[in-house]
């Protein structure tokens, strides 16, 4: 008997960063997540989900506070088949029985419940509007085509119609308009996951992945961890805590392993390495910025119950920081950082200026470096960020040559394995494997790159 499970995860805006970090994640052995290790059997992906299926549960609630780039996980509950012209509310009519709506969503919850429908893509084709074809005389009618954009309300409709012939008073909460699915604060803010379900249905051409919610990104705890702080730090920028989690969980540190930010400004990369179990050592150069991240910690601290002791913070030269090291009799596993991007601009700076950036910034990381090796180990991982000036939608002037790294000994390494990069075709990587993180408005983007130290 075949008794593996299926889960589904929801990636963020930036998927190629969530799936480099679900890779990164569900390949490591974690029995408290529930992962064995090894390679991880993925059935189906897309921009907006990818779907895996594993022999034992995974413990989604950890997990999900876990991965900074998953917004939602999900459960597969059922796989239907469909035609290529079908609906889904067509496919589906068959399947939202009332007892299996009792059994699968709503087994739980007594009273008035509340649920939610979203359907995510699998496949692009689905949101071009094929025409429905007039049955040829003699033959039975096609599947219903109908707008994409319908049928979260048509599959509402369907299932809310079976609960009430069962007795149970319930709501339904929709997708926003030219939405397809619902948005994490919304299934929070209606209680979907206390008070009912929210039903995801998972489109691909020629079947759908029926799922239901098991957890949602923790969007309330995202926005104090970045906006609560005591200290900010406008001028030079913070990295998001979602970014900064993403970034510690591609450095294949275990659990209880030092990790160093040379670059740490006002702490948020120590922050997120100490949620998620790491001892921290952060460095910066700028003694304001010290003194923002001292204060900054000791509200995380207090907050988030830290155990005393797991982390400093110090003014340092990031050129000089294996004094710190040393004198910290720290074993440093790996570093997270995001280093300085160079000037921030309110408008395209001229290619003069962006050919000094890279300058200045290529001579700082050389230095920066070097100082690295005297204390990391072998195959230790450096992830950092590098700036990339935007030029078109997906076009940047990313930081020169690398060469630099190599000739100090470190490899640059592919963010996705290249077996893996090659089956998911939507992933968008720069020429050297690489990813970008950035904004909509914001002129220089960050290149997240992975170094290893030979
Ligand atoms: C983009 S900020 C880092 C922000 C940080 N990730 C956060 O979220 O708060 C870059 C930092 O690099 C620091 N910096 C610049 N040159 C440095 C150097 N040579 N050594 C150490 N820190 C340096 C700056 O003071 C600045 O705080």
């Amino acid at each position: 008997m075949n008794d593996s499970m299926r889960y589904a995860f929801v990636l963020g805006r930036v998927y190629t960063l969530s799936v480099a970090e679900l890779a990164a994640v569900l390949e490591r052995p974690d029995t408290s997540l529930g992962l064995a290790g090894g390679p991880v059997k993925i059935l189906e992906a897309s921009e907006e989900i990818l779907i895996i299926e594993t022999e034992k549960p995974l413990n989604a609630e950890r997990l999900q506070k876990k991965l900074g780039g998953v917004i939602k996980i999900l459960e597969v509950v059922d796989v239907v088949k469909k035609r290529e012209q079908d609906s889904l509310n067509f496919s589906l009519k068959h399947f939202f029985k009332p007892s299996v709506l009792k059994k699968q969503f709503f087994k739980d919850y007594k009273g008035k419940s509340q649920f939610g429908v979203s359907v995510y893509i699998l496949d692009g084709d689905l949101l071009k509007r094929p025409q429905p074809q007039q049955p040829r005389q003699g033959q039975k009618p096609m599947g219903d085509f109908g707008n994409i954009f319908s049928e979260p309300k048509r599959l509402g409709m369907m299932i809310k119609n079976a609960l009430t012939e069962t007795g149970l008073s319930c709501r339904l909460v929709l997708p926003e308009f030219n939405s397809l699915s619902l948005a994490s604060v919304v299934v929070t803010k209606n209680l979907l996951l206390q008070k009912g379900a929210e039903i995801c249905i998972l489109a691909a051409k020629d079947k759908v992945f029926v799922s239901k919610t098991l957890t949602v990104q923790d969007f309330e705890d995202y926005g104090r961890r970045d906006y609560q702080r005591p200290a900010r730090d406008e001028k030079q920028g913070m990295i998001p805590p979602k970014v900064a989690q993403i970034m510690i969980n591609l450095s294949g540190c275990k659990s209880g392993e030092t990790i160093l930010d040379p670059f740490c400004g006002i702490g948020t990369l120590v922050q997120e390495g100490l949620l998620l179990g790491f001892r921290m050592i952060g460095s910066d150069i700028n003694k304001i910025a010290i003194k923002g991240s001292e204060q900054n910690l000791e509200w995380f601290r207090n907050r988030y119950k830290i155990a005393p002791g797991k982390y400093g913070v110090e003014v340092s030269d990031a050129c000089k920081v294996s004094d710190l090291i040393e004198k910290s009799k720290s074993e440093i596993s790996g570093i997270v950082t995001e280093g300085t991007l160079g000037p921030i601009y309110s408008q395209y700076p001229r290619p003069e200026e962006i050919v000094k950036n890279f300058k200045d910034l290529t001579a700082l990381y050389t230095k920066s470096f070097k100082e690295f090796s005297k204390f990391l180990p072998k195959q230790a991982k450096i992830i950092m960020c590098l700036p990339a000036y935007k030029q078109g939608r997906y076009d940047y002037q990313m930081f020169p040559g690398l060469d630099f790294a190599a000739e100090l000994g470190y490899n640059l390494v592919d963010i996705i394995f290249p077996t893996l990069a090659k089956n998911l075709k939507f992933l968008k990587l720069t020429s050297r494997n690489t990813a970008i993180y950035d904004r909509k408005d914001q002129i220089v983007a960050r290149e997240i790159v992975v170094f290893e130290k030979n």
